[in-house]
């Protein structure tokens, strides 16, 4: 037999209202944002958070649905929710969660199904605030629109909108506090919080979150899905921190071109030179390509192709520079650069340290490491043709 933890928080979820103003032709908490419904998402956000005791407060009629709907998002902790009907009022509804908490719960989170995808890091902010000793605590947003008093058809003063912060939920209490607030009540709250103040006790405020708004209309219910279908098709950035790239790049010249050889950013006096449209350098374009592609910007020819008549001679460090500032704005910075270069001459050893200072100033200082290798005289590279080169570059979100 196994023992239950003893949970000490507790977070009612109040999804018994009608959503008369949604108007979706039934209870707001059954009403679909895309394939799961409100109270699928709040409940999901809740079994995110630290584990508690979870109280969901359902319709009248609608307690089976609400069971299977937490089945549906936390199987596993089924038995750490229960369901109880609401009232007539959010503040009946949230007397009968209160009701159904366990003995060892010590603070209590009321929460909004409504508020349907508000972040597990609100929770936790509201958790950590009642834990470390306030009676009662609420997340607000600051009021960002300026606010006038009017009195029907007129403005009759302002409101200074730094005294004002919009309240959300989950409000988070000392249970004996809301306790004992709810039943000494006599008059209907718009939240616990002013429930709470009205005792007599002080309530803090945490940073709520936009996400934690209201679903009340149709609007609202559009703000949702927008959010979410952003979520799954949008940059992972919103969500998660962008993760470091990685991008491959290969490059051949021919030997036959004119003057001196170009390679790895050095001239090499005394060597055949290779042919191409700018020196041929096999190095730094198999390094423009691999940066290129980690940072999904196309290739080397989408930036230096033979059209673009002012890259016609150029060398390593212009294609490099270049390449590195078209990533800064793409939002990346240059991690390290790998590049091997298969070819029967010149001969790299004496020189390589030289070429990675060369390529690694041409990109803004990032370490680049060359090795080169010979082919065993096999295959274009083994018979002197001309020189390839490899290369794997790593990018940073900067
Ligand atoms: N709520 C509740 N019991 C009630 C009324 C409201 O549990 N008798 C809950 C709602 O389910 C909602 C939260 O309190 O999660 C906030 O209320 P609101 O947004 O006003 O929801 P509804 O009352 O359902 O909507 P409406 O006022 O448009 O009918
Ligand atoms: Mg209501």
């Amino acid at each position: 037999m196994s023992i239950a933890p003893v949970l000490r928080v507790g977070i009612i979820v109040v999804a018994a209202g009608s959503g008369t103003r949604l108007a979706a032709g039934q209870p707001k908490a059954f009403v679909g944002i895309d394939d799961r419904t409100i109270l699928h998402h709040a409940l999901a956000g809740i079994f995110a958070s630290p584990p508690a005791q979870v109280v969901i407060v359902a319709p009248a009629g609608r307690e089976d649905d609400a069971r299977g709907v937490a089945r549906a998002v936390a199987d596993a902790s089924t038995d750490r929710v229960a369901v109880v009907t609401g009232g007539s009022t959010r503040q009946a509804s949230v007397a009968a969660g209160l009701a159904a908490l366990s003995p060892g719960v010590e603070t209590v989170l009321v929460h909004d199904a409504a508020r349907a995808l508000t972040p597990p890091a609100v929770f936790e902010r509201v958790i950590a605030a009642v834990e470390s000793g306030s009676t009662g605590v609420v997340p607000v947003l600051p009021v960002v629109d300026t606010i006038k008093r009017v009195d029907g058809a007129e403005i009759v003063g302002v409101v200074d909108r730094s005294e004002l912060a919009a309240a959300q939920t989950p409000q988070g209490f000392r249970r004996d506090i809301l306790d004992a607030a709810y039943r000494a009540a006599t008059a209907e709250f718009t939240d616990d919080a002013a429930l709470v103040a009205d005792a007599g006790h002080i309530v803090a405020v945490v940073a709520g979150d936009a996400r934690a708004f209201k679903i009340t209309t149709a609007d609202d219910l559009d703000r949702a899905r927008r959010l979410l279908a952003a979520d799954e098709s949008g940059p992972a950035a919103d969500q998660h921190p962008p993760l470091p790239r990685v991008g491959i790049g290969t490059d051949v010249h021919a030997f036959g071109g004119d003057g001196a050889l170009w390679l790895a950013g050095l001239e090499w006096p005394g060597e055949p030179a290779l042919s191409g449209h700018s020196d041929g350098d096999a190095v730094a374009h198999a390094i423009v390509d691999a940066l290129l592609a980690a940072a999904c910007l196309g290739d080397i020819g989408t930036h230096f192709g033979t059209d673009h008549r002012e890259y016609a001679g150029a060398h390593a460090e212009t294609f490099l520079a270049r390449t590195t500032d078209l990533l800064a704005e793409a939002g990346w910075r240059i991690g390290n650069v790998s590049v091997q270069v298969q070819a029967n001459r010149p001969r790299f050893a004496a020189r390589r340290l030289e070429a990675e200072a060369a390529l690694s100033a041409a990109l803004g200082g990032a370490p680049v490491s060359v090795s080169a290798t010979t082919t065993d005289g096999l295959g274009f590279t083994g018979r002197g043709e001309g020189v390839a080169a490899h290369a794997v570059a790593l990018l940073l979100p900067v």
